[in-house]
């Protein structure tokens, strides 16, 4: 199937991660132009792919997941760009510094992520705290980011923020803030789960209720 993303068109498959709102606010909040760029959890192409064709200097673009890598290999090609695909379980085939790490590699717990609907099956998903791989991407980022350089990652409430946060301030003392926080409505598949959910992961107003999403900035 085709999909499409600030048109460009991408291929995928039922056992693949399709772009979603956060993509979205991932592509429209990075400074990448003339930028060396590392897409962390690059799913089937679509940051990397919108970074290539819209002026980043270099785009590389890692997965640990097999499908995602061939899939971001070929809609690579298939729009013309340029990306060096690197399989790797976040940075551990990245030998690279970047002048941004764009990372949405999943800040949902295992068990939302799996009643929501919103990852295929086979896709690998953040634990059950939902904040083991952010945790440890931005304990990794110092080494793989050139001075001046910065990592934008995102998470949501169904993950460990005060976690987060406190590796955020150990990692990047004082250099790291929050620009972006949006209210998310649930999806019914999530309203008919609601008993799974800790209180703070969600807000009720008015017998409506949402989810938070947030982007971090975290520079060098
Ligand atoms: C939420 S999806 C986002 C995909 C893509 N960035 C997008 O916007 O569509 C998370 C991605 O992280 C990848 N991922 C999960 N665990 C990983 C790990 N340990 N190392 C590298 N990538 C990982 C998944 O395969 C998936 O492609």
């Amino acid at each position: 199937m085709i999909v499409n993303f600030h048109n460009i068109e991408l291929e995928s498959t039922e056992d693949a991660f399709r772009p979603t709102l956060i993509s979205e606010e991932c592509a429209l909040n990075a400074e990448f132009k003339n930028k060396k760029v590392l897409d962390m959890g690059c799913g089937i192409g679509p940051l990397a792919i919108y970074f290539a064709k819209n002026g980043a200097a270099e785009v590389d673009a890692c997965d640990i997941y097999d499908k995602h890598l061939e899939l971001t290999r070929l809609n690579a090609k298939r729009n013309n760009v340029s990306i060096n695909v690197i399989e790797s379980d976040l940075f551990q085939n990245v030998t690279n510094k970047y002048d941004l790490i764009c990372c949405d590699v999943s800040g949902v717990s295992k068990n939302i992520a799996e009643v929501t609907g919103w990852f295929p099956t086979e896709v690998p998903k953040a634990d059950d705290t939902g904040s083991n791989l952010i945790v440890r991407v931005v304990e990794g980022s110092p080494e793989h980011l050139k001075e001046g350089g910065c990592l934008n990652i995102c998470t949501t409430s169904f993950s460990n923020i005060e976690e987060i946060e406190s590796t955020m301030q150990n990692s990047f003392p004082d250099k790291w803030e929050k620009i972006l926080e949006k209210e998310v409505p649930f999806s019914k598949r999530l309203i008919a789960n609601i008993d799974l959910l800790k209180d703070e992961m969600y807000l009720e107003k008015n017998g409506n209720y949402f989810w938070i999403f947030s982007m971090y900035k975290l520079s060098k």
